[in-house]
């Protein structure tokens, strides 16, 4: 079998069993979960995909660091401390703890877990912003911002609630309107106020520090656009922003924040995400100070380096690690990340996850009621390359796990190994009685171990259960139970079982990145000294296997239904010190819209001024980075279809909408968001219940006046 090898990475070369390769140095990192509340379905996704990956590429001979670490800075953890009654350390450290617990029980196995809260990270964190401002590339100036005087701190928007000043929809948040759409700056809410004490923010005006991005506009738009660094889908969404220009990064908050001190900036903090990617950076530097001696955090770091580093993440934060951690590197005269693997968002049950409807799962909830590697599983069978949403269907979770896992791969052992067992002393055939059978099984690790090399997960699992079918169907041709029961067919008997447990070891070890526990189970069953990828190149004749234990039991559909009830309870309780907050802000009940009749009059030619146009929804897609907006593209009848966003993400998916009829106002000034430029509004109706887009009835067409 043969590795995809890298040409220009060739480090060093050893010689494994068979064949030598070149062994890649190669650092992965995942996320930094925020160190604020528990991990959850939806984590797991991207942890799970990085940890196959991990263990895929060390089964085919790479030397391969895996690290993360708690983010545990930012005024949300702050406050979570707060709220629990304990100092952000203590609070901090109680989480990393549950984390750390977290991603063990799902065989998440970093080599190092550390918190940004290191000595280590400040030194960076300290180091990085020098170089950077030395290169020129920090600023100061003053920003007027609103101020809690009860809380003496600064609001960011979502702790500013307020009227909109566009609709005049009651209890927005101070970034923008879920009922119209617009976006605003939280100064200009009327009647805001603080969701933290219910006081009327004053504005205060203090010195920010900013990161100039715009000195990395070139440097980014050929990072981004570099062979292989970043999913295609992702460059050219990131080309929206470099189109609408990019500004400069306000790094700085003021005390009180729960973070590093801002060198030369007494009272000055670094916002959180500048000091959480650089714990990638921390936490492998001090790995390899305790671990590894070998490595050089240099040799990794340095302009230029020829090892290789891939950043994990989920699509949400993107532009921080394809823009601002780039920029940040580059400007501090280090190297850059060589690919970032960014993975969709999960669903499950084909929504967003709900404490309501128990869909909102802990790690730790899961853990209390199923196998996970029956999870690891799931998501391998799911994932790509693609950043594409993810839906953990949990009835279609269960059928496949017991027709692939149990019904497929664990069967054939449990078919072959008690004849070794019982009738043959534990030991294999002597020679193998389908060399050419077992060798299709070993020659197609090459694709499979290239489809891991990928990320094609989906597709080396389909090839793996497809050689199951096949090793199933031999076994179902042969039919050792039946000839064990005829005198003089002993070795028929013992040749069949031997090639069904020499091609059930080739499925494990194809199969244990994803499912590490069964595999060391089932090397233990084999009495293999290795189970990689190269061990894995000739038949097992004349050896010697344990006892067949039973592996793996059936998804109890009743367990998932446990899983779920207990998820209703469970969450809420950790959701706690959040509620605190929400159930101050439900106080203030919601203003009802004015009655009809009441609004302003306006004669024929103010609604003759709207355009409104019949429009068809081309596209539709959640829009990275907002929890509210929904990016639609429309044929207005025009020669370009128009862009625009929509605040309706809560209340429609992107599906339903696309090929739907809508009304939208045509000649609404374009109005540049974070996001890109939107070009018109789509109309809607709302109660605060729910929102319904306009939609006229069969026979209109796109293009068509709407008067
Ligand atoms: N602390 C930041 C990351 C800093 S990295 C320098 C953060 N933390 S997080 O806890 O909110 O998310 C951690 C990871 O989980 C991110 O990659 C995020 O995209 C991912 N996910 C969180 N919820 C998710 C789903 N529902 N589905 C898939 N991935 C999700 O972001
Ligand atoms: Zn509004």
């Amino acid at each position: 079998m043969q590795v995809a090898l890298k040409s220009c990475k060739i480090i060093h070369l050893v010689n494994t069993n068979e064949r030598t390769i070149s062994v890649r140095k190669i650092l992965v990192t995942n996320a930094l979960p925020y160190a604020n509340g528990p991990i959850h379905m939806g984590h797991l996704l991207g942890y799970i995909q990085a940890d196959i990956w991990v263990r895929a590429m060390r089964a085919m001979g790479h030397d391969v660091t895996y690290v993360c670490a708690d983010d545990a800075h930012g005024t949300a953890i702050m406050l979570r401390a707060e709220a629990n009654g304990i100092s952000p350390e203590a609070q901090i450290a109680n989480v990393q703890k549950e984390h750390i617990r977290d991603f063990d029980g799902f065989g998440v196995h970093f080599d190092h877990y550390d918190s940004t809260h290191s000595d280590a990270n400040k030194a960076r964190a300290s180091e990085i912003y020098i170089k950077n401002r030395e290169a020129g590339n920090i600023a100061v100036r003053p920003v007027t911002q609103l101020f809690d005087p009860e809380k003496g701190m600064f609001l960011s928007d979502r702790f500013i609630k307020g009227t909109c000043p566009k609709c005049k929809a009651e209890d927005q948040y101070g970034d923008a309107c879920e009922v119209c759409g617009t976006t605003y700056n939280a100064t200009e809410l009327l009647n805001p106020r603080s969701t933290l004490s219910g006081a009327t923010p004053v504005e205060k005006s203090s010195d920010h520090y900013f990161f100039k991005l715009p000195n990395f506009s070139e440097y980014l738009q050929k990072w981004t656009r570099d062979q292989g660094r970043l999913p295609l889908s992702i460059a050219n969404k990131l080309d929206e922003w470099f189109e609408s220009g990019l500004s400069d990064w306000d790094i700085s908050r003021d005390a009180p924040y729960f973070g590093f001190e801002i060198p030369d900036a007494p009272n000055k903090y670094f916002y959180v995400w500048v000091d959480a990617p650089i714990g990638y950076m921390s936490s492998f530097e001090n790995y390899i100070k305790a671990k590894r001696p070998d490595l050089s955090f240099d040799d990794f770091w340095k302009k230029d380096s020829d090892k290789e580093v891939y950043h994990f993440i989920g699509k949400d934060i993107v532009y921080f690690h394809a823009l601002f951690w780039p920029a940040m590197l580059e400007g501090a005269n280090y190297r850059t990340p060589s690919g970032l693997f960014v993975n969709g968002f999960l669903t499950v049950n084909g929504q967003k996850m709900s404490k309501s409807r128990g869909t909102f799962i802990k790690a730790e909830t899961y853990l209390e009621h199923l196998n996970p590697e029956y999870l690891r599983y799931y998501f391998a069978s799911k994932l790509s390359d693609k950043v594409e949403d993810s839906d953990l269907n949990l009835d279609d979770f269960v059928q496949k796990v017991n027709s692939d896992l149990v019904g497929k791969v664990v069967n054939i052992a449990s078919r072959c190994a008690k004849f070794i067992n019982t009738k043959f002393d534990n030991k294999l055939s002597a020679t193998c009685a389908e060399p050419e059978l077992v060798q299709s099984f070993i020659d197609a690790g090459d694709s499979i171990a290239k489809a891991y090399e990928a990320r094609e997960f989906s597709a080396a699992i389909r090839e793996i259960m497809a050689l199951a079918d096949k090793a199933n169907q031999y076994i179902d041709e042969k039919k050792p139970w039946a000839l064990a029961k005829v005198e003089g067919e002993e070795q028929q008997v013992h040749d069949v079982c031997s090639v069904g447990i020499n091609l059930f070891r080739q499925l494990a070890v194809y199969l244990a990145p994803v499912l590490p526990t069964l595999a060391a189970q089932v090397q233990e069953f084999l009495k293999l000294d290795r189970f990689d990828f190269a061990s894995a190149q000739t038949a097992l004749v004349d050896h010697e296997i344990a006892l067949f234990q039973p592996l793996m039991q059936r998804v109890d559909p009743k367990a998932v239904a446990a899983m779920v009830d207990a998820s209703k309870d469970s969450l809420a309780a950790a959701a706690e010190p959040v509620k605190v907050e929400k159930k101050k802000e439900k106080k203030t009940e919601k203003k009802p819209e004015p009655k009809v009749g009441e609004a302003e009059v306006i004669g024929i030619e103010d609604f003759m001024k709207v355009d409104l146009r019949v429009a068809e929804v081309l596209d539709a897609a959640h829009v990275e980075g907002s929890d509210k907006l929904l990016q639609l593209t429309l044929n207005v009848g025009e020669a370009e279809p128009r862009n625009v966003f929509s605040g309706i993400r809560e209340f429609y998916q992107p599906e339903d909408l696309k090929g739907k009829l809508v009304v939208m106002v045509a000649n609404l000034a374009p109005r540049k968001m974070r996001f890109g430029i939107s070009n018109g509004m789509v109309l809607a109706a709302g109660n605060g219940e729910g929102v319904w887009v306009i939609s006229p009835e069969s026979g209109a067409k796109a293009g068509d006046k709407v008067s």
